[in-house]
């Protein structure tokens, strides 16, 4: 049988913590079928040289990790400056916050070039490669160039923006030709696939030979949407744990007189976190009934903060925080507990099964799996409520959930407010059918049907 080898930039110990839903979902994949990970350590070495990094191997588990350092001057460029202040933004629909610095794209050319050269060394000749995400879209293109003609396919974890946005990146070009060095691209929902086949048809002479086939630079691709899971069971499994029951104990005590809504995720300005403070704020203006009860825990991780846009986010959160505390607070009631940090995974399901409500309201996002997490770690006979916002890749399997417009304050505040009011049959009908959902498009679901669509491609 080949092996499977996955390629990413953030890569994690598959028996340990990580944020991020690609590390946490790669991790739950590559757990089932074992095989090589590659990518970035995670570490940046000051002063080191451009286009060199130094190449670890560890085992695991059933999983090889191989990681490779970067030097400062290529975290710079390719992670900060190209891959999250270029694509990043573009591709989450926020041109704005762009910084087209025309020395960033050396730098990702470069890393993917390095990545290519230190992968190409450890690949056999009937290896499936895997490779995740904007970070990387080049990479395949490197390995064609030195000659490696295995089975390769792509997933873009973010959204792909309309072509017209797309065409605003300066190497949009380059960038979408590249994609056609793979054998397979997948992305998260029909969307996403819609604007790949319209990008092609008004922006390249790409043949569009079918819905989910292209035929351009003498190469035929196969592109198809295949929306990520959670490991459902896996997560029910956590929630039972000491960690987690702890947590939802603790929780359950402290907040004994309030009701509980939850925000969970990276600090990122694509999670719509200063509308939710101002709906919440609103929710506190137009239902008083919530004033001394509804309190909102926002847990925000820090996230690539040398990044200029990131650093504003986290301004602009503290002083909304600390102004709807200060207009609405109470001595023995605070509305807003604001959190900068990671939550260990173990205690997260009891977080999740305290909460009344979850918002889970992005501007956009690729899939969102705080959305999936918190359906699996509800109790079915009491479940709480999920409020997903309408731009989230989520919201085209989670129906049941109440879907709302993120930038529309006053509906996304009587969507709380019906949340929080909503009765217990209605709450355990609407969770059932979440569950049954992403139980049946689980995680494993999603990796075997990308893999046996990547070996079904026909090739040359
Ligand atoms: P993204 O990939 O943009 O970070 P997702 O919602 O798809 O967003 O995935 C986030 C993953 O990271 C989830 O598994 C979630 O549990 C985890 N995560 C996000 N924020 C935190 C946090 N503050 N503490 C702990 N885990 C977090
Ligand atoms: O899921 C989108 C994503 O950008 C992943 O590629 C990434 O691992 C995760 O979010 C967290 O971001 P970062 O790796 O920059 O910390």
């Amino acid at each position: 049988m080949s092996r499977l080898v996955v390629v990413s930039n953030r890569i994690a110990d598959p028996r340990k913590t990580a944020s991020g839903g690609l590390a946490v979902a790669l991790g739950q994949a590559l757990e089932a079928t074992g095989g090589l990970w590659f990518g970035w350590s995670g570490k940046v070495v000051e002063g080191g040289t451009p286009g060199e990094g130094e190449l670890r191997l560890q085992n695991a588990g059933k999983v090889q990790l191989a990681t490779v350092d970067l030097s400062k001057e290529d975290h710079d460029s390719y992670y900060l400056g190209y891959s999250n202040g270029v694509l990043w933004p573009v591709f989450h629909y926020r041109l704005d916050l762009a910084d087209f610095d025309a020395g960033y794209i050396g730098g990702y050319r470069r890393v993917n070039q390095m990545f290519a050269h230190k992968l190409k060394a450890l690949l056999k000749p009937d290896d499936i490669i895997w490779v995740h995400d904007y970070h990387m879209i080049p990479l395949a293109a490197e390995l064609r160039a030195m000659g490696c003609k295995q089975r390769m396919g792509f997933f873009l974890h973010i959204p792909l923006p309309p072509p017209l946005m797309l065409a605003a990146v300066p190497e949009h070009d380059w960038l979408m030709r590249s994609l056609f060095a793979y054998d397979l691209v997948g992305f998260q929902s029909e969307a996403d696939v819609n604007h790949f086949a319209r990008y092609v048809g008004t922006e390249t002479s790409a043949d569009i030979l079918g819905e989910h086939e292209f035929r351009a630079f003498g190469k035929t691709l196969q592109v198809q949407s295949f929306p990520i899971g959670i490991d459902v069971d896996e997560f029910i499994e956590v929630g039972k744990g000491r960690e987690s029951q702890e947590m939802y104990e603790q929780m359950r005590s402290e907040y004994s007189r309030r009701r509980l809504l939850l925000g969970v995720e990276r600090l990122d300005y694509s999670k719509g976190l200063p509308q939710r403070l101002k709906a919440f704020r609103q929710l506190l203006q137009a239902y008083p009934e919530n004033m001394g009860s509804a309190t909102l825990i926002q847990i925000a991780s820090p996230s690539r903060e040398s990044v200029d846009a990131y650093g504003a986010l986290l301004q602009e959160l503290e002083s909304l925080c600390g102004a709807i505390n200060g207009n609405f607070g109470e001595l023995d009631w605070m509305p807003v507990r604001y959190i900068h940090r990671n939550v260990a995974r173990k205690r997260l399901p009891g977080l999740y099964r305290a909460a009344s409500v979850a918002l889970v309201t992005p501007l956009r996002d690729g899939m969102n799996l705080v959305a999936k997490e918190f359906v699996a770690a509800q109790d079915p006979d009491d479940p709480g409520v999920l409020v997903l916002s309408r731009f989230a890749g989520a919201a085209a399997q989670m129906r049941d959930a109440l879907l709302v417009n993120p930038y529309d304050t006053t509906r996304t505040a009587e969507t709380m407010q019906r949340a929080l009011q909503m009765p217990l049959e209605e709450r355990q009908r609407r969770h059932k059918a979440l569950l049954e959902g992403i139980r049946k498009e689980d995680v494993h679901w999603w990796r075997q049907r990308f893999l046996a669509a990547l070996a079904a491609v026909p090739t040359a």
